[in-house]
């Protein structure tokens, strides 16, 4: 019997989390991966049903949530390609949704607005995750960064950690900063160009708590000090003006020669364009492909504690 103190219906915003919430997916997600780890299948979520319905381009979470769904037993449908839905004849996106509802046990969204999970989740009765919601939000990433982290240095608390990169757009930094407000004594440094600061928004809700942080545009006044460099592709998607994203393109670029003998690891939710050389892929300091593992034994983790509610 399995006793849940997770506190959650929808996953959504990851402000919506406290502490408690958080370390109960990771301690689940530790449970869970042998079974991702050896590749074997369980019963834990046999017959049941998650539908994906991804609005906006994904590999990584999108195949992470299927593959963790087949892991616990389940299956998966879903939209990949609104071109090939009813989406496309002009169905809204609660006529959609309420038709995911009939089919499905619970489902993930992802969408170029802001606030659409919250929306769906409004509107049906099975529980709702929210995979990237524009440049809002992607509570789940979060989820398995601090995993990533807590792996590799066995505690989340006491940390320095440099955010880089897109911090305008980047919806994974921006649930990062928001989640990690609920750690102790933790040093945030943002890096990024002028043009793409951390929001407004964001700092004000850092600024209500206790955290430490300091905006910045050299990576090399923090390079010494910090434990985490998560590196970020600028989002060239969200850019109106292409000539202003061309104009930025490439500001950051993290090699094997800036990070040699220092006492850190790199982090990268995925996918990178050029922020990270490749001469970094083969070094101790390469943690973003056990990230991207990771997602598979975190996503299982929440898909078990929602479906079990
Ligand atoms: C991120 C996303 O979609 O926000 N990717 C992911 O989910 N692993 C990061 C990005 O697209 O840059």
């Amino acid at each position: 019997m399995l006793i849940i103190i997770f506190k959650l219906d929808n996953i959504i915003s990851i402000k919506d989390f406290d502490r408690e919430d958080i370390e109960y997916i990771l301690d689940e997600a530790v449970k869970l991966e042998d079974i991702a780890k050896s590749k074997e299948i369980c019963e834990d979520l046999k017959g049941k049903i998650l539908g994906c319905m991804f609005f906006e381009p994904s590999t990584r979470t999108r195949l992470s949530f299927e593959a963790s769904m087949k892991r616990l037993g389940g299956d998966y449908i879903g939209l990949s390609n609104v071109g090939n839905s009813s989406v496309s004849k002009g169905e809204t996106i609660a006529d959609t949704a309420k038709m995911f509802e009939a089919y499905c046990d619970v489902l993930v969204i992802r969408n170029e607005l802001e606030g659409v999970s919250k929306f769906v989740s409004d509107i049906v009765d099975v529980p709702v995750i929210n995979a990237g919601d524009g440049a809002g939000q992607h509570p789940t990433q979060t989820l398995l960064d601090l995993y990533t982290i807590r792996k590799e240095y066995g505690h989340i608390d006491n940390l320095k950690i440099a955010l880089i990169g897109d911090l305008k757009y980047g919806r994974t930094v921006h649930s990062l900063a928001n989640a990690l407000t609920l750690f102790n004594n933790i040093e945030l440094y943002f890096v990024s160009p002028e043009d793409l600061k951390m929001p407004k928004e964001i700092l004000h809700d850092l600024d209500r708590t206790n955290i430490i942080y300091r905006e910045l545009e050299n990576i090399k006044d923090v390079i010494d000090i910090v434990d985490v460099l998560y590196v970020t592709r600028i989002q060239k998607e969200r850019f109106t003006d292409l000539e202003e994203y061309l104009k930025i393109k490439g500001a950051y670029i993290i090699d094997k020669n800036l990070i040699n003998n220092k006492n850190l690891i790199v982090m990268h939710p995925l996918p990178r364009i050029d922020e990270i050389n490749e001469d970094v892929d083969n070094t101790p300091y390469n943690k973003y492909f056990i990230q991207a593992f990771n997602a598979v034994p975190v996503r299982m983790a929440i898909l078990k504690t929602l479906v079990k509610k």
